[in-house]
């Protein structure tokens, strides 16, 4: 065994925790800090939060602490309030009947700690610590956490079939952790893949959300081989299998993408854009005479696309909304001179405020092709940031609520609100964007009838 996790008398708990566990063990009870906070105290990650396991019944562990919370009193879980914190206590339970391949039907407490760690989904999850005691380790975990494999606990198809959402767990904690998943899980999760369909959009979200924002989002091309894209995500398994025959690209679109999340800041939405920057591709692919492909339109497209995706996933509106817009624009004025006119309109459409993200989807995705003119489009991305800024800063009027009249000048000068009126400010607006000298009172109101 590794020497890394020789120490491990040594794990450092909270205060708050240990006193649950002090507690608990002068009533004569056991207690054990358990499951992710051990498995991230000995990889010296910062543990979420401390979950306590222990053979005290709820009823129990409710008579010793002032505030506790019935957060799942049937599945043997309190929360014990210290301050504004909660610690949840469950007491060691086996699960009874899976019915819907998500829930047990039914609990049953144990006195044995054992059979509490036995039922968890991975080995290196399932290990438990106190202070007296030490690591309890009966699986495995340790050896696991050494090599860096992620193994369930016992057999594989059984902890799959109580609990599908485990199989896009062990994906998840192979892209955190950098481990890979045991060839026996790994046949497993393959064999149930189709039942990952009866996990709820919201916890498919998250755990797509923690692929994406780990340090390995390209792990989800192997999501492919274990058959769980094609349930969570299949326009990436399209993506994947869609080559890309032009001197501006290596990687298939699916890695391409993959790589480029990889590449740009960890941040939820700039990783999903990457994800999705390119998933209209495979619908708008053609193939030109010479037996290069092209793939005009696929921003719109994959705009499109990346809207109902993130629908599905039930994703927030405001997330969707930025996500799409990056998705949109992701490939805007890559061919074009930034003259100052094109890059004013360019910042009308996609809004100042989103001018910093859109140059790092831009540099992610160039970072992500093929070396080729690869140099001449980062400086091409730098020349339009530069001018971009160089807009901002001098204040240029970019949106409606920028225009030197407003509303109520307008129905002086006899528009009509409604229709009428918007047509006319955005008319206005599309001069002034060309000639930004045309963004006066005066001008505007004289050349009227211009922009009606
Ligand atoms: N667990 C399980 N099966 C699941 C979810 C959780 O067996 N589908 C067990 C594991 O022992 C896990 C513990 O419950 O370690 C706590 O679960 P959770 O807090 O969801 O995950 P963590 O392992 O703590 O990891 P993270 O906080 O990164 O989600």
């Amino acid at each position: 065994m590794n020497n890394l996790y020789k120490n491990v008398k040594n794990i450092n708990i909270p205060d708050n925790a240990l006193d649950i566990l002090n507690k608990l063990s002068e009533a004569g009870f056991e207690a054990y800090i358990v499951g992710g906070c051990v498995r991230d105290s000995l990889l010296g990650r910062e543990p979420m939060d401390w979950d306590i396991t222990t053979n005290a019944h709820p009823l129990e562990v409710k008579k010793l602490f002032k505030r506790t919370i019935d957060t799942g009193i049937k599945h043997g879980t309190v929360t014990v309030m210290k301050g504004q914190e909660g610690y949840e206590v469950t007491t060691y339970r086996v699960d009874g009947d899976y019915k819907d391949h998500r829930h047990p039907e039914s609990v049953t407490f144990t006195p044995m700690l054992r059979e509490d760690l036995r039922r968890r989904d991975f080995t290196i999850n399932a290990m438990a610590w106190n202070p007296d005691k030490g690591l309890v380790d009966e699986f495995g975990g340790i050896d696991d956490l050494n090599a860096g494999i992620i193994r369930c606990v016992g057999d594989p198809m059984e902890r799959f079939d109580e609990d599908a959402l485990r199989i896009l767990r062990a994906l998840r904690f192979s892209a955190q952790l950098g481990y890979d998943i045991e060839e026996d899980t790994a046949r497993a999760a393959k064999t149930l893949s189709d039942t990952l369909q009866r996990v709820s959009a919201e916890r498919i979200q998250t755990e797509l959300i923690k692929i994406m924002t780990s340090d390995r989002p390209t792990r989800l091309l192997e999501g492919r081989e274990l058959g769980i894209n094609k349930v969570i995500l299949p326009e990436l398994d399209e993506a994947i299998a869609c080559d890309q025959n032009t001197p501006h690209h290596q990687w298939n679109v699916g890695e391409h993408s993959l790589r480029a999340a990889e590449t740009i800041r960890n941040d939820k939405i700039l990783r999903l854009s990457m994800l999705l920057h390119d998933i209209g591709k495979p619908s708008c692919k053609t193939t030109d005479e010479a037996g290069i492909d092209h793939f005009k339109g696929h921003a719109e497209v994959g705009a499109e696309m990346a809207n109902n995706i993130l629908r599905r996933l039930k994703m927030d509106n405001a997330s969707i909304k930025k996500i799409c817009l990056l998705v949109r624009y992701h490939d805007i004025m890559m061919k074009t001179e930034p003259t100052d006119k094109l890059v004013r309109k360019m910042l009308s459409v996609i809004g100042p405020e989103n001018l910093d993200d859109l140059i790092s989807v831009k540099k992610a995705d160039v970072s992500a092709q093929s070396s080729y003119m690869q140099e001449e489009k980062l400086l091409g991305i730098e020349r339009l940031k530069d001018k971009a800024l160089e807009i901002i800063e001098r204040g240029d009027a970019l949106c409606l609520a920028d225009l030197a009249v407003k509303g109520a000048d307008l129905i002086e000068a006899g528009i009509k609100p409604g229709k009428e009126m918007g047509d006319c400010l955005k008319a206005m607006l599309a001069d002034v964007l060309n000639t930004p000298s045309h963004n006066t009172r005066e001008y505007l109101l004289r050349h009227i009838k211009n922009y009606l």
